[in-house]
């Protein structure tokens, strides 16, 4: 039923086949429990990563409605800005980019490394501001200035994080569920970085439709639980809507003892779980995202937060490019 819903919308195939769900073989002989991950960090466009799944339903959007610009907003390092610009450089379209510095940092690689980098390989307009204050004020004033010059400028949200944009979490939640149920996995925990809340409040709807047994963690990246709640809530909500579902909002879960020192900033912790999973696995996570979820994960096992003795799925949302950026402190 997710599934002929979700075809209701309009969409660009731009992840192509199920991106794989693999166990970790030498990670999970180590930590004594079985870890499996889904790899998002490995969607076909410009090194991967989860917001190709929201593109490919915003850029229809935005190609429906005869736009010829994207634009979008981040940190100087953000994912999302860079496979915004992927997709617009692929589809044949402008990109302008708002971008903030939210640690001011003046490490050289931060400010032109990673996916910073990559943002110049995909001529991306790049308009710095002192802050991202109000993102979405910000970027009605900039889509303002460039009708004002005769482009049809289409709003990409901070993130990707509308409901159009967490229907390709939707999307992901029909992978995992029809991956499991071939492979005889009954999953303990999901696990999820959650930070402008679309990739967890997509995942959150259709999971509690799919797999109703099974809890899912939001580890917050970026600010509290209680701050992260209604960003996820109200999200879950607008998902729900817009798939005209009879539900209720599902259970949000967030851990939000992973995201110091703060956003965008890396932590010991989440130091240590990218070395780990590198050398346990070669398997590249971020210091912005994805190596604090897997902190919240490693912790949440060695404090027996997360119960029964199954599987656990984490999901890689990608970010590694990033790596390079924060280089030397990670
Ligand atoms: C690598 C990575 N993981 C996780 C997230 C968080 O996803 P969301 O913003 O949908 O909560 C992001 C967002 O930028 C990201 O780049």
């Amino acid at each position: 039923m997710l599934k002929q819903r979700l075809e209701n919308f309009a969409r660009i195939n731009l992840v192509g086949e199920a991106t794989p769900l693999e166990k970790l073989n030498r990670l999970s002989d180590y930590l004594g429990r079985d870890i499996y991950i889904k790899r998002d960090d490995v969607t076909p466009l410009a090194l991967g990563g989860n917001k190709l799944r929201k593109l490919e339903f915003l850029a229809a959007a935005a190609l429906e409605q005869g736009a010829d610009t994207l634009v979008t907003a981040g940190a100087i390092q953000s994912n999302h800005v860079r496979q915004t610009a992927a997709v617009a450089a692929k589809l044949g379209l402008r990109c302008l980019a708002l971008l903030e510095n939210p640690i001011g940092t003046a490490e050289h690689n931060y400010q032109t490394n990673g996916n910073r980098l990559l943002l110049d390989l995909f001529n991306v307009e790049v308009v710095m501001c002192d802050s991202l204050y109000d993102p979405a004020a910000q970027l009605a004033e900039q889509a303002t200035l460039l009708e004002a010059q005769g482009f049809r400028p289409y709003i990409v949200p901070v993130g990707g994080s509308n409901a159009l944009g967490a229907l390709g979490y939707v999307q992901c939640a029909l992978e995992i569920a029809e991956q499991s149920t071939a492979e005889l996995l009954e999953f303990d925990a999901v696990i999820v970085a959650s930070g402008s809340a679309g990739t967890h409040a997509g995942l959150a709807v259709a999971l509690q439709q799919l797999m109703p047994d099974t809890p899912l963690i939001g580890m917050t990246v970026s600010r509290s639980a209680e701050q992260q709640y209604p960003k996820v809530a109200v999200l879950a909500q607008q998902v729900i809507d817009a798939l005209e579902l009879e539900t209720t909002l599902p259970e949000i879960s967030l851990w939000d003892d992973y995201y110091g020192p703060r956003y965008g900033e890396p932590s010991s912790e989440g130091t240590a779980a990218i070395k780990l999973l590198a050398e346990q696995e070669a398997m590249l996570l971020d210091p912005v995202y994805t190596g604090k979820a897997m902190a919240g994960l490693l912790d949440g096992l060695t404090r027996d937060l997360i119960p029964g003795e199954g599987p656990i799925l984490f999901i890689h949302t990608g970010g590694a490019p990033a790596l390079f950026a924060y280089h030397p402190q990670v």
